[in-house]
């Protein structure tokens, strides 16, 4: 394995990959290497300036920075929804810009969950079609979709709702529905910008637990948060300012 330019954690190198995705062998599942993005043509905004970074499987992990240090453009090229004027992106060890826009689909929708602050559900579907929807792009049997999608639901303590529209639901239950669509692929990562941002305290206690049980030594979790009590849940915080990483902290933990 190459020398790592910071430390790693004691934990996250995976057994074996799930099933129908890509194998990781404890390399990173997310890299950024030396990675700008630049806004504007005649006037440049750099909402992101040089930033290295290395996920690894098993971390947890939050983005925390003042409004416009370019968390949300930082977490866009993680999953994939956006490419760097300059650096490289590289997912599983793939280098994203080599990839042809098929082939990116298929990683993000393979590997990568992503969950929004306002929700981002289709509103004239149900719960239940909502999370089918991750799933479409799938050579699955509808039967066999619409099972996955359920236990999902079920998973979320949803299944009550699974004929519900969005605006049938509260803010929480919508938020929970949008996390049973980003995990029913059983992605490696799972990216949240806000996820909590939008609900009260109560349903945001209660999505962020529910973020905690997505763990695992197979995957990566990252969030984006202003909320420090969120940030201070995970297990490594990245501070941005500017466009850049001003810190990378791991908190310290015994092994079992
Ligand atoms: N699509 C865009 N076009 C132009 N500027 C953008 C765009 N998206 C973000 N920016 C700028 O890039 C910087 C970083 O934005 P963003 O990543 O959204 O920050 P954060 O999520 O931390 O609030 C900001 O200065 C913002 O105005
Ligand atoms: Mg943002």
């Amino acid at each position: 394995m190459s020398t790592q330019p910071f430390d790693t954690p004691p934990y996250g190198v995976p057994r074996t990959a799930p099933p129908g995705v890509l194998r990781t062998d404890g390399e990173p599942l997310l890299e950024l290497e030396n990675v700008s993005r630049v806004y504007g043509e005649e006037i440049e905004v750099y909402a992101l300036r040089d930033v290295s970074l290395r996920i690894l499987p098993g971390e947890f992990m939050s983005i925390v920075g003042p409004s416009g240090s370019g968390k949300s453009t930082m977490l866009g090229l993680l999953g994939v929804l956006d490419l760097p004027t300059s650096g490289t992106i590289r997912v599983a060890g793939q280098d994203v810009s080599t990839l042809d826009d098929p082939t990116r689909s298929k990683l993000r929708g393979n590997s990568i969950g992503f969950v929004f602050q306002q929700f981002h559900l289709i509103p004239h579907l149900t719960a239940l079609g909502n999370v089918e929807t991750a799933l479409l792009y799938r050579d699955i049997a509808p039967r066999d979709r619409r099972e996955r999608a359920y236990h999902a639901l079920d998973q979320l303590g949803l299944s009550a709702r699974a004929d519900h529209r969005p605006v049938q639901m509260s803010g929480g239950e919508q938020q929970r529905v949008a996390l049973a669509r980003a995990i029913v692929t059983d992605p490696l990562m799972i990216l949240a910008d806000e996820p909590t941002g939008a609900l009260d305290s109560a349903n945001a206690a209660h999505v962020l637990d529910i973020f905690r049980s997505l763990e695992s030594a197979e995957r990566a979790v990252v969030m984006v948060t202003h909320d420090p009590t969120v940030a201070g849940t995970a297990r490594r915080k990245v501070s941005m300012r500017d466009g850049r990483i001003v810190a990378d902290e791991q908190r310290v933990e015994a092994t079992t």
